[in-house]
């Protein structure tokens, strides 16, 4: 009992000093310390400058790695181990490039980012098949040695955006069959009305005064239904898109909607403008059609111009208002996604290779999609093609 008297109070001195310890940690008076393991005197950092970083990319949800100058994987978090399939222990060491389908691409992304921050799209390779990712990397020392990578999976984003693609093609199917349908049995059954209202008109001195009127009013309700059947038909596909190309739809589109909606438009078109592959030309005109109905539903701008400029392989086409502009709480999501009109645009838009540009303040609003073209053989080709299959 007595000879154990000394070591208690040893243990119990070292337990206080435990206890000092921890509850010196959980105040955050200390930062870090040092233990004396086999091979030597080893230092934990408990909370660095750089803590707050290191949990953000250890529980963020996108992929993380940082690659030696080799551009073998030095760190990986866990998004990434799980995205491809396998432990963080397992990929370190291992180059970041054998885990992408195209290696070249991936090596030209890294020189790029020793010059400057780059981001690239690549299927990122798992064990069982492969998802398409975006690259983002960057050096992250001042010698070059040391490059981030964060790896976001776009399969989602894909999906989605193929939906909306498909979506507009069976919109756009749609409204080419309704059109047709409004404008060849309807259209065709008032014309047939109209004729017989003639006829009974020819002999209305067989009627009394006012069956004879109410029969010259039938004959001016049936033509303006007419107007208006024919009207609804071409919005939903003008058929001047496909006989006679973008220019002259374009001006036909615009001259209506200044008067449906009291906007003054403008509307420019080079001369000698080619004929493009339907999917360009059915995009453009899409196009100008929702960015004319935001003019109006949304801008408050009494005018309008719509431009389409020929560059080369480019076609560049910008409408701009002078109105209230996209409001400030909604400007960001539109510039990403946007509303349905504007996403659907951006989605055309990019499945044809081009871009959408948005700028907007209270002076007004310009969209501005860029399109590549195909030269105009192809575009013939295209069209014969399309018209098959719609017929
Ligand atoms: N020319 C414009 N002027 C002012 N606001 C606009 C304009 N175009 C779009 N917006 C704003 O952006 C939003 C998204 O537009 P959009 O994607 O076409 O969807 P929707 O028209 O169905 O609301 C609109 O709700 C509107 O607030
Ligand atoms: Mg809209």
């Amino acid at each position: 009992m007595t000879n154990d008297t000394p070591k208690l109070a040893a243990d119990l001195w070292r337990l206080h000093e435990a206890e000092e310890t921890v509850s010196a940690i959980r105040s955050g008076a200390v930062d870090a310390f040092v233990v004396q393991e086999p091979e030597g005197e080893r230092v934990y950092a408990l909370a660095t400058a750089d803590l707050p970083y290191s949990v953000l990319v250890e529980t963020m949800q996108q992929g993380a790695a940082m690659l030696d100058r080799n551009g073998e994987i030095i760190y990986c978090n866990a998004s990434l181990a799980a995205l491809v399939g396998q432990t963080r222990e397992s990929l370190i060491g291992v180059p970041l490039k054998v885990l992408v389908a195209d290696q070249l691409a991936f090596q030209k992304l890294l020189q790029e980012a020793e010059l400057q921050s780059c981001e690239g799209e690549m299927q990122l390779l798992q064990a069982d098949g492969m998802v398409p990712a975006k690259f983002s990397c960057r050096s992250l020392s001042s010698d070059k040695s040391t490059v981030g990578v964060l790896i976001t999976d776009l399969t989602t984003q894909k999906q989605e955006a193929d939906i909306v693609a498909r979506l507009q093609q069976v919109q756009d199917g749609e409204r080419r069959r309704l059109a047709r349908e409004l404008h060849d049995s309807v259209g065709q059954l008032l014309a047939s009305i109209a004729m017989n209202i003639a006829r009974v008109r020819a002999e209305s001195d067989k009627l009394s005064p006012e069956v004879a009127e109410l029969v010259i009013q039938n004959g001016s309700m049936v033509n303006e239904i007419t107007n208006e059947i024919r009207t609804i038909s071409h919005l939903l596909h003008p058929p001047l898109l496909d006989e006679m190309g973008l220019p002259l739809a374009l001006r036909w589109y615009i001259d209506g909607f200044m008067e449906r909606s009291k906007i003054r438009a403008t509307v420019e078109v080079p001369d000698g403008f080619d004929r493009l592959p339907p999917d360009t030309e059915i995009a453009v005109f899409r196009a100008v059609q929702e960015c004319l109905a935001n003019v109006h539903r949304h801008s408050g701008s009494s005018s309008c111009s719509v431009k389409l400029v020929r560059d080369g392989q480019e076609l560049q086409l910008q409408v701009e208002d002078s109105g209230s502009g996209i409001p400030k709480e909604k400007l960001a999501n539109v510039m990403s996604s946007g509303g349905v009109g504007l996403r659907g645009m951006r989605e055309r838009v990019r499945r044809l290779g081009g871009t959408l540009a948005i700028a907007s303040n209270e002076q007004g609003t310009t969209v501005t999609i860029k399109l590549p073209i195909q030269p105009a053989k192809s575009a013939s080709r295209d069209r014969a093609a399309q018209n098959e299959e719609v017929a």
